[in-house]
């Protein structure tokens, strides 16, 4: 995604700062802000008792594009249009042809390649998702003219840096902030939210679990020490803690990426073998995550091996979803507050149950693992809150 070495360095140190949890809790109002109008496309998709067997996973794309476009580049798009809807829906396409070439060998001759017609189809989906960059960083300039988004009394001016007021200050040129925000908002619109849809899932097969997670999410909600003026405070949702070994769970059974890396030096990894330097690897989340010798009867779903004591005993390497070491995934915490925050929204409003079993989904690989067919829901509305 990001090339390695010393551009990688000075890129990271740079783009870091609105990730860190200061900077993070500022956007708390508006994260509450997209998951109501979550709640209203969802309520209309499942208020017909005709309409079971609906799919949650565009919902949440669009949601997680407000909140991702929101917190990172200062800018609330979604409310003008279905801009998230069309980015995330040309990304989805745009990986699937991505994918596909893979398998097509000839494909990688250049002139072939480009005489094809899924060239011309992955030109033209690049140029729809660019369109929505390009107004994303429109209306960040219009909002600048306007005078900001204003700033509160005694506000440390860096936390509110979004990612392209850090880039412009860096000197960084039109282009690469061009690109810079399309990969971000790329990379953050196709793991979040297909990550929770696959917690939801996890959720509607144990039930169990779901009222164990229901039952810390209403006392938070009932709680007026928390949850303020319409908005669960930060720190509530910092505390949703069984809620968050279940998503931590959900992302060792579905973690949803496969981390290919060229090393930079040798690679021991016993006294018979080294990798050589500028090799490509793979690591496959999936399969660590589903050997016995680190989770017993690792297909059973048990958000407690998530607690502090059992994390405490494992590899810290054995639970890797949002890959480790230096180059881990910089959206990890923004990332899992989102989720957080999508999951407790439908938990606090809806039973969730499905009629898919765990073995009826067949998974792909299209730039990230994922649900060959969106998994189907059946949501009930709450009656007694
Ligand atoms: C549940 C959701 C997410 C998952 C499972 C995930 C997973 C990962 C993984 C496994 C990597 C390492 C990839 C590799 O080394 O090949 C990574 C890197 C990265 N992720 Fe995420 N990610 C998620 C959400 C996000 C979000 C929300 C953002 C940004 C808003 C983001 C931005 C990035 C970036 C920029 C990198 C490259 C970091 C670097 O090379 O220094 N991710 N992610």
């Amino acid at each position: 995604m990001w090339p390695g070495g010393e551009k990688w360095k000075l890129r990271r140190k740079m783009l870091s700062r609105p990730f860190m949890t200061k900077a993070l809790q500022r956007h708390n109002p508006c994260w509450h802000k997209q998951c109501e109008r979550m709640l209203v496309e969802t309520e209309e998709r499942f208020q017909d008792s005709d309409k079971k067997d609906c799919i949650l996973v565009d919902i949440l794309r669009k949601c997680t594009f407000g909140m991702s476009s929101e917190t990172l580049m200062g800018v609330d798009v979604t409310q003008e249009g279905e801009d998230g809807a069309l980015f995330c829906e040309s990304l989805g396409d745009f990986n699937k042809i991505l994918f596909n070439r893979i398998f097509r060998p000839w494909l990688f001759v250049d002139w072939i390649w480009r005489l094809s017609s899924e060239y011309r189809k992955m030109r033209a989906l690049g140029e729809r998702m660019q369109k929505v960059t390009y107004k994303v960083i429109q209306k960040y300039r219009e909002i600048q003219q306007d005078g900001g988004n204003g700033m509160e009394n005694g506000e440390d001016v860096e936390l509110r840096n979004t990612m392209i007021e850090i880039m412009i200050r860096n000197g960084v040129g039109e282009k690469a902030i061009f690109d810079e925000v399309t990969t971000m908002l790329g990379v953050a619109n196709d793991t979040t939210p297909l990550s929770t849809e696959f917690t939801i899932f996890m959720l509607a097969l144990h039930q169990e679990h779901q009222e164990l997670c229901r039952q810390e999410i209403d006392r938070a909600y009932e709680d007026p020490t928390k949850f303020k003026n319409g908005i669960l405070e930060f720190e509530a949702l910092k505390e949703l803690k069984y809620l968050e070994r279940c998503i931590l769970e959900s992302l060792r059974i579905h973690p949803i990426t496969i981390i290919l890396k060229r090393l930079e030096a040798p690679l021991k990894v016993d006294e018979d073998l080294t990798i050589p330097k500028d090799v490509s690897v793979i690591v496959a989340p999936y399969v660590l995550h589903h050997l016995p010798q680190y989770y017993h009867n690792p297909e059973k779903f048990d958000p407690d091996r998530f607690l502090l004591e059992n994390i405490r005993e494992r590899h810290p390497y054995a639970y890797i979803p949002l890959s480790g070491g230096p180059r881990n995934c910089i959206g990890m915490k923004f990332a899992l507050i989102e989720m957080k925050v999508m999951v407790a929204t439908i938990l606090r409003n809806f039973e969730v149950s499905t009629a898919d079993r765990k073995e009826d989904i067949k998974l792909v690989v299209e730039g990230v693992i994922k649900p060959a067919s969106s998994i189907k829901f059946n949501l009930v509305k709450r009656q007694t809150m």
